[in-house]
């Protein structure tokens, strides 16, 4: 403005010095410079802009930061065949199989899915196995009656050849993407389960796109039906992963501004759930670097939520280790981010209980590192806290799924592969393992949900609490001491 002022007065001053060059017309010698400097900073700032994908106008609740849906929420749970409950008292949920149906049957337009691996037709002919083939033919029954599918998947390999999202490809029943982890984060894979319908009704939870997640395995998701807050928000993360699995796909720089969320801990959506409770509401993602802006960090996500913790922490989950364990070269390292998390809620008084799984695959260092939780729990401090005296404590159990002969037999089958945490106070339901790769470079998600602050408590967490129970103290789960 310096330069411009300068010139019109000098313009003014002394007409006669331009009248030679530069009368009747209207481009002034110092509207050159300046017209290009403009032209600069109007394409600094708004290119970015134009370049979006698409620009959406903000929805309605994410302007209020209320969702006025009428949100239905459930527990989805596959109980392996053969594992029973000696109490008829404890709550009995939905099959996923049964949620996935019903989402199925509700697809009018749309249906995105985010899958590590495919197996859901099975050749071996095990006789549980129909139901996955029931939720492939399902998928297929969508396509053809219209449906647009989209499937974000891990990448094709020797281990999972993702041949049955190859076959709804080439049949032109949906449009598959596979992202790269190597290529793009040097590690990783995609871990996340979760299903989109119609950006209304969402499934997500520990269940991969196999038959055995529906009658072998043992899982615990979530389904929201009618809501549509819940669905465009899940639907930004998808965004993500579609645009990550498109050919020659890079990390870009920054995320489109409509993939931003308003929703995290700091701010979580307001929200009413089977027209009974109020919640507060939230959805994290890993990896960081997966993350647009205000999207909460999936392992922040569960430090604060233990951190908020004022009586309890009870944990299922099937691996845990604070390290990681898959980084390229066997280069793992400590990673004692959530270990942390739960040693100082335990040092404050907190009961913490773990409940981890065991099968085949688990790998024995684990155990040192569950003993070593326990470990403190002599030298916990006695707190004085309201006029009481109390001592926190970690309690460690592992839950076995029992297995006849048949049934040892299925590879990969015969575990509790579920991945959430209720505290008195909030419900974690997550797709990782709590091990440092998972957090770090692996695609997952995590769906938070507390009672809104100063009101009564939430029969959606309780029921979670209720779930917990039933494993924890269930003929299956025995104490960590109890190991040979
Ligand atoms: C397992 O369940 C099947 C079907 O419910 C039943 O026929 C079979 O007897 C059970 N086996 C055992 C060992 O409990
Ligand atoms: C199971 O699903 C049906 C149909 O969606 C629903 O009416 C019922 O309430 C659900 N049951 C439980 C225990 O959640
Ligand atoms: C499931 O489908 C596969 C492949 O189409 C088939 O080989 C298998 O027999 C089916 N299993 C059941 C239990 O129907
Ligand atoms: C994935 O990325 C790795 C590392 O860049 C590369 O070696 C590999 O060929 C890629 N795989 C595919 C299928 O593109
Ligand atoms: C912990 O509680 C505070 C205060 O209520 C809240 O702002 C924050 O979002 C909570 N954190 C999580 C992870 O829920
Ligand atoms: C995400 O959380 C992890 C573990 O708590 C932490 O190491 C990392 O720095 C966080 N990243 C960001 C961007 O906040
Ligand atoms: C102590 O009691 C007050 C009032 O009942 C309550 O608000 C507060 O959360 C309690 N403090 C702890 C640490 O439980
Ligand atoms: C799991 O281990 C048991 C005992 O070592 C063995 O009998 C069974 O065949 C194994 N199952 C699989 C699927 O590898």
């Amino acid at each position: 403005m310096d330069l411009f002022d300068t010139r019109i007065n000098s313009y003014n001053l002394d007409k006669e010095e331009t009248e030679t060059c530069c009368r009747n017309s209207c481009i002034k010698p110092a509207c050159f410079p300046i017209s290009v400097i403009a032209l600069f900073i109007f394409m600094v700032v708004f290119f970015p802009l134009l370049n979006e994908d698409m620009l959406e106008t903000p929805r309605k609740y994410e302007k209020t930061g209320v969702c006025k849906d009428q949100c239905r929420f459930e527990f989805v749970e596959s109980i392996p065949t053969n594992l029973t409950y000696e109490s008829r008292t404890w709550p009995v949920q939905n099959s996923t199989y049964s949620s996935w149906q019903l989402l199925l049957s509700k697809a009018e337009k749309s249906i995105d899915i985010a899958a590590l691996y495919w197996n859901l037709r099975d050749d071996s002919g095990y006789p549980t196995s129909w139901q996955g083939n029931a939720t492939f033919n399902g998928l297929i029954a969508a396509a053809k009656r219209g449906v647009k599918i989209r499937i974000a998947q891990d990448l094709p390999s020797a281990r999972q050849p993702q041949i049955d999202s190859a076959y709804l490809e080439k049949n032109g029943f949906a449009t598959v993407r596979s992202v790269n982890f190597s290529h793009l984060l040097g590690s990783g894979v995609l871990h996340t389960k979760f299903w989109i319908i119609d950006e209304r009704h969402i499934y997500v939870g520990s269940a991969n796109m196999d038959w055995k997640s529906l009658t072998e395995v043992k899982e615990l998701g979530v389904q929201l039906t009618d809501c549509t807050c819940v669905a465009h928000d899940l639907g930004k993360v998808f965004n993500v992963y579609w645009k990550m699995g498109a050919p020659k796909a890079e990390l870009p720089s920054r995320w489109p501004l409509q993939w931003r969320t308003e929703f995290n801990a700091d701010h979580p959506l307001l929200i009413s759930l089977n027209n009974l409770d109020n919640h507060r509401l939230f959805l994290s993602s890993s990896p960081v670097k997966f993350n647009p802006k205000g999207r909460e960090n999936d392992s922040e996500a569960i430090v604060g939520t233990i951190a908020n913790a004022t009586e309890f922490v009870h944990i299922a989950v099937m691996d845990y280790i604070p390290a990681t364990l898959y980084m390229p070269q066997q280069n793992n390292y400590y990673w004692g981010v959530l270990d942390d998390a739960l040693r100082s809620a335990a040092y404050r008084g907190i009961k913490v209980k773990l409940l981890m799984s065991q099968w085949n695959h688990t790998r024995p260092q684990i155990f040192p590192f569950l003993h070593s939780l326990e470990a403190i729990n002599d030298g916990l401090p006695i707190i004085n806290r309201n006029g009481s005296k109390i001592k926190g404590r970690i309690d460690v159990k592992i839950f076995q799924v029992p297995s006849t002969a048949a049934q040892a037999q299925i590879p990969f089958a015969r575990v509790n592969h579920n991945k959430y945490m209720v505290t008195d106070n909030t419900a974690y339901i997550g797709t990782s393992n709590w091990a440092g790769d998972y957090f770090i470079t692996t695609a997952g998600v995590g769906f938070v949900l507390r009672p809104p602050d100063n009101q009564g408590g939430s029969k959606i967490i309780t029921r979670l609490g209720d779930i917990f129970l039933r494993d924890w103290g269930s003929r299956y789960a025995r104490p960590l001491d109890a190991r040979s």
